[in-house]
Formats: structure tokens, sequence, C-alpha cells
């Protein structure tokens, strides 16, 4: 397998909400650019940047109507050369986001297939009378084409209609699309729902349901994947794809150690700890019990099998972590190290999502006309229809929105908290006073700093990066240990995920601290302490 990236972290940013260099409220690929001393100031060595190709931002981007040109509201070509470029110089490469599960419906593929021209038409995937499935964003997952007498498969928005796979000439078309950022000097990709383009073979005999569940890891998907990596060689390319509700069988497979598929996987398994019965826009605390159950099968399911994970709490798809798994009031500080710490220690690669090193909160927004994705108007709209109260529903939304992770980057305690001169698309929380990297550059405690510290500490152990993988018992559900080890090397780490003191028995723990958040005792862990201990 491409061992290179293996001691390296990945940063991620959301173009939209990372900087604005021009004024107008939206980040922009010039805004990459003035910011990529910070970026190269926290040791990454890469950075996944979402899609800012074409797009009617029907799904902030994730609609592309042009794969191979860069949204005007983003920037240029010249511009997106030249932020290459500067990366490369410092020595970081740039992954691009490939969404290819579905187009825009202003694709001119779309636009073809909506005129009645067979030849695109079978780019998509029409029916006439197909089952009755949901979409992942809530409504139906079939648009009715009234021209056309038939409807369209979208397991996203109606305006993202879902790519067919089975034809050969699409998936030619996609690989042109990889090879083409490839010449401009990307060094990686990350793939959008990877696992749900394989559709099932007999659609229309299936029964009513979510479109999601009968749209994963399908009958092809492997044999797609490996003609796409094998097609475009990009097997020796640091690569991830975001499956989707899959199995530990499938990323192993996904991920497997030969090259032929994919460098690594996202899976979401960790972030449903906290939706009761499974659903998504419910309130609960997270349950630790099964959030451990669940980084034990997958950490050690992989390393036995020699599959890899990315490892990430937080994404522009989810609330902020220490809002969510930590306590943004008297522990802000330490929970954020701690879940930082939980993440950076595991096996895989780790990927930072833009102010999670700052500890950014979630966005607090107190009224409906604050939010602007399309999968929280569209839920709260259904909430609403189906008698939740007004305030209900908004308390759900502040704890579940993806908006949650999008507000912008906060750099200082000024105007916008320095992302834009203008007016932000997306507004900010009032902590961006406090919490914003002006700050924490000068407080060597800060979380910011942690941060640098645990990419560094990755680079320069490879107990770390390379080591074996083992769950502990602690003998406390509030803390969840883990061991790695590599030859003599022995490393123990202990997360407190906790705001309350609390005792851990029967971990052998001698050795010198390699980092922690609290000057701990050893035998008690503080409130959202977090320990880890090296040994030989
Ligand atoms: C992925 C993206 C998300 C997008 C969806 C549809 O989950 O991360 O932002 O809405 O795919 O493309
Ligand atoms: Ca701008």
């Amino acid at each position: 397998m491409q061992d290179k990236y293996k001691n390296s972290t990945v940063y991620q940013i959301y173009v939209k909400s990372f900087c604005d260099s021009n004024g107008d409220g939206i980040g922009d690929l010039n805004g990459i650019r003035s910011k990529l001393g910070y970026i190269h100031s926290l040791g990454v060595k890469y950075i996944w940047v979402t899609p800012f190709f074409c797009s009617p931002m029907a799904d902030n981007g994730y609609d592309v109507s042009d794969y191979r040109n860069v949204n005007p509201m983003f920037g240029t070509m010249q511009d997106c050369e030249a932020m290459i470029a500067e990366a490369d110089a410092l020595g970081m490469g740039f992954m691009f986001d490939m969404v290819f599960n579905h187009t825009s419906d202003e694709h001119e593929w779309f636009r073809k297939a909506l005129t009645g021209d067979p030849e695109y038409m079978d780019y998509y995937i029409f029916r006439d009378n197909p089952p009755e499935w949901t979409s992942i964003f809530g409504g139906p997952a079939w648009e009715y084409v009234p021209s056309l007498g038939k409807y369209y498969l979208h397991l996203f928005d109606p305006k993202q209609p879902d790519l067919n796979w089975d034809n050969p000439k699409v998936r030619e078309e996609l690989k042109d699309v990889v090879r083409f950022w490839k010449s401009k000097g990307v060094k990686g990709f990350r793939f959008d729902v990877l696992n749900r383009v394989s559709k099932p073979g007999n659609l229309t005999s299936l029964p009513p349901g979510n479109a999601g569940a009968y749209c994963k890891d399908g009958p092809h998907i492997h044999e797609y994947i490996q003609e796409l990596v094998r097609d475009t060689g990009i097997g020796e390319m640091i690569t991830v794809g975001e499956m989707a509700s899959t199995t530990l069988e499938q990323c192993i497979k996904y991920s497997n150690p030969s090259g032929s598929e994919l460098s690594m996987c996202f899976n979401f398994h960790h972030l449903k700890v906290d939706y009761k019965d499974g659903g998504k826009w419910t309130l609960m605390p997270p349950d630790l019990h099964e959030l451990r159950q669940i980084f034990t099968t997958w950490q050690e399911g992989m390393n036995a099998a020699g599959g890899w994970q990315a490892l990430f709490w937080c994404n522009h798809d989810q609330p902020r972590i220490v809002s969510r798994f930590g306590d943004e009031g008297q522990y802000w500080k330490e929970s954020a190290k701690m879940l930082g710490t939980f993440i950076h220690m595991l096996r895989g690669t780790p990927y930072i999502y833009q102010g999670e090193e700052l500890g950014m909160t979630n966005a607090h927004f107190r009224s409906i006309d604050d939010y602007r994705d399309v999968e929280a108007l569209n839920y709260y709209r259904i909430m609403r229809d189906n008698g939740t109260s007004e305030a209900d529903a908004l308390a759900i939304l502040g704890a579940k929105s993806r908006d949650n992770g999008r507000t912008p980057m906060q750099w200082t305690a000024g105007h916008e908290a320095g992302f834009t001169s203008g007016t932000s698309w997306l507004s900010i929380p009032d902590n961006y006073m406090s919490i914003n990297v002006e700050a924490e550059e000068n407080d060597p405690g800060s979380i910011l700093n942690y941060y640098r510290e645990l990419v560094r500490l990755r680079e320069n152990y490879p107990v770390i990066s390379e080591g074996s993988v083992k769950f502990i018992d602690t003998g406390n559900d509030k803390v969840l240990g883990y061991e790695r080890a590599l030859g003599s090397q022995r490393l123990v780490v202990l997360c407190n995920f906790s705001g309350s003191d609390e005792t851990v028995s029967g971990v052998d723990i001698k050795g010198k601290v390699l980092i922690g958040n609290w000057s701990g005792s050893h035998r008690m862990m503080k409130p959202y302490e977090a320990l880890v201990i090296l040994e030989g």
C-alpha cells in the first residue's frame, strides 16, 4: 500500500466559509492562497478542499454543472493553478472532491437528457413506474419529468440527478475528469458518497423505503472503483471514499492494502451514537458504551485485515464536536483537546476540519431564517408538518444541522471574525471574540497549539503512524482507552469523555507522558482529561 501518507494529517477546507479575499462575503480560492502559510504551520501534508466547480449551489457545490471549471463565485482557473503550485512549494498537496454519484440538473448531460436524447437519458436513471422512495434530504427520491413521461432518481435533492454508473460511457467521462485534475498537479482525491454509485439491478421491483438504504455497497461497486483507480492511475495517490452506512467487511475491501481500490474510507457509525433510535433529527446525549464498541470493532478489525481508516470527528456535514461530545462551557479547552487526542492517536489518517483546531462551536442560531442548508430547511418543514413545535424543531436544528459546521472560520476578534471585509453569507457565532486564530496563536496552551503538537507527534512516532491498536478495559464506561504497539514501544491513550473526575482500574500505565491536557496524577482522570503515555 501507498505508505507515504501514513504519518500525515489532512486538513479539510470548506471553501465557502474559509476565507473571503474580495469582500463579497463568500470564501474563495484566493482566500485559501492567502492562508496557506497558516495551514502549513499546522504541519499537515494534504488539504482536502470541498467542491468549487461550476454549480448552481443547490447543495453548496455538491451539485456540479461543470467538473472542469471553477465556479466564478470562488475564482478562476488561474487562481486554482496558482493555489496548487503555492501549496506544492510548501510541500503540501491538494485533494480535490469528486462528486460522481450525481451531477447538477444544470449539467449539460442532464440538459440533453431532458430534451429526450436517448444517449444522455442513459447517463441518468429514468424509469416509468418507480417505487415510492424517500430521498436522503427528505421528500420523494423520484422526480417526474412531464415532457418525458418518466421519473428520474435523485438520492439527494431533485437538483442532483443520480448518474447511471452501469453505463460504461458515464464511467469513461468521470475518469476523464480525474485525469484532468491529476494533470493539473492535484495530489489526491476525495470521492463523494462513492459507495452509493452502483445501484441495485432491479430498481423498479423494490418496495417503498429510503433510497439511501437501497443504494449502498451495490452489486458492482468494487469492480467500478477498481476500474476507476486502474484507468486513471491514481493507485499511488492519497484517495478517500465517503462510504455511507457501510460495513467493516466492505471497508476492508475499499481500502485493501494491494492498492487496487482506495487509500482509506470515511464511515459514520461513530457519529450516530447520539441518534435516538437511529434518527438524526432527535436529541440524545452520546452513548459512550456504543462509541467504545464501534471504535473497538473498526479499529481492531481494520488493523487485523490491513485496511485503513480516515479518522475524524468533524466535517462540513457534522455539527461541531466540542459542542456535541465535549463541553462548550467550563471545560471547553480541555474537552476540545481530549477529543483531538482521542482521534489523533488512533490507527489511520486523521482529518482536521477547519476551525476544529480552534475548538469552534456550533452556530447557536435563534431563528430558521439564519439557516441556509437545504437539508436543514427541508427537515424543519417536515418536523413542523409532523406537529413538532417551533422551539423543539429549532433546538434539534441547533444540535444537528450541517450549518453548525459551516459558519465561517474565525480568524480574528475583528469585523466578521476576519473572514470577510463585507458581510458573511452565514452568521458567525458571538464567541469569535475569544475563539479565533489570532487569540490562540498568542496562547501557548491553546487548542490550536495542542493540535499542532498532535500532528507533529504522528509525524515523529512510528508507533502512532504504524503501530497496531487494541482497545483496553478501563473499568469505567466514561473513560475510553486504547493501546498502540510497535516493536518494543507501547503507547497507552486514556480519554475521559465526561465532565467529572473518574477513576480507572486495571490499566498498566508506566512510562513518560507524551502529551496530555491536564498535569494528571495518572490514577484519577480529571474532567475531559486526555493522557498519552509512552513506554519503551
Ligand atoms: C456528501 C457531502 C454532502 C453532500 C452529499 C451529496 O455527503 O459531504 O455535503 O450534501 O454528499 O453530494
Ligand atoms: Ca469571495
